[in-house]
């Protein structure tokens, strides 16, 4: 019998999922295609068999150059999209800094969307109110925090998503690129806080273009390429890879 922990906290397995590319623009070219029974979309595989497993405690990098699939990949593993085929599973309470502003209104104030967003990652109003001086603090952004969020800079919104998630009790982090909008202080401060999680035990998936910052917080690398897993294996061979 496995123990409880041997189990892997994300599970992909087979996962396929493609979008629609659209051909046509204006309404002349949509009706000649039509005519000339050209098709209007053609099938796009984003991701086209992806199957790994991540561990308790691990951290991964999940690499490729752009448009191979990462940031579909960590949207299947958060649950914002489903995979077409293939299945998608994870364990424990799963928190995503996956798209810049994404989990907030743009017509609350960073007050009202901590609450909200720490309602979305599974903490309840009493939890959020005894964090939420620490969350403001950590965020640095005490001065607007009263201010609806469609004035914030990108910068700001990431100060407060990250800080909201790192509060909340996570197993599981996921990380895309977000962290490169944040000014060079702020994003020292996010890595030592990641990296402190990962010492915590916290299993991290982390997407950056930053090779060299994510191969050393990484132990592990995943390299997509053309919607597939072109090598799963040491960070730093990963990273060789991509660049040979
Ligand atoms: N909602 C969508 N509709 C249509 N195509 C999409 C959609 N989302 C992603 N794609 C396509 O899927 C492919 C993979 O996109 P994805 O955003 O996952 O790439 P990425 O690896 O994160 O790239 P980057 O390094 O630029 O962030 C791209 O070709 C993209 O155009
Ligand atoms: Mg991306």
């Amino acid at each position: 019998m496995p123990r409880i922990s041997d189990a892997p906290r994300i599970l992909v397995e087979d996962v396929h999922k493609h979008f629609k590319l659209r051909h046509t623009h204006s309404m002349k070219e949509t009706f000649v295609a039509a005519m000339r029974r050209k098709p209007l979309t053609s099938e796009f595989q984003a991701l086209d068999g992806i199957s790994f497993e991540i561990g308790e405690g691990e951290a991964v990098a999940l690499l490729g150059f752009n448009g191979s699939g990462k940031s579909t990949m960590l949207k299947l593993i958060s649950g914002v999209l489903r995979p077409d085929e293939g299945q998608v599973r994870t364990r424990g309470r799963v928190a995503g800094l996956i798209e810049v502003g994404a989990g907030f209104h743009p017509d609350l104030s960073g007050r009202e969307n901590v609450y909200l967003n720490a309602a979305i990652l599974g903490m309840s109003k009493k939890e959020t109110k005894e964090q939420f001086d620490s969350i403001v603090e950590f965020s640095e952004i005490e001065k607007f925090i009263d201010t609806e969020v469609k004035h914030y800079s990108s910068g700001m919104f990431l100060r407060l998503a990250f800080s909201v998630a790192i509060h909340t009790h996570l197993d599981v982090l996921l990380i895309d690129e977000i962290l490169s909008v944040g000014d060079e202080p702020f994003q020292k401060k996010c890595l030592a806080r990641v990296r402190e999680l990962h010492s915590q035990g916290k299993t991290l998936v982390v997407v950056s273009h930053d090779l060299n910052m994510v191969s050393h917080l990484c132990e592990r690398g995943i390299l997509l390429q053309d919607g597939k897993v072109r090598f799963d294996g040491p960070s730093a061979d990963a990273v060789e890879l991509m660049r040979s």
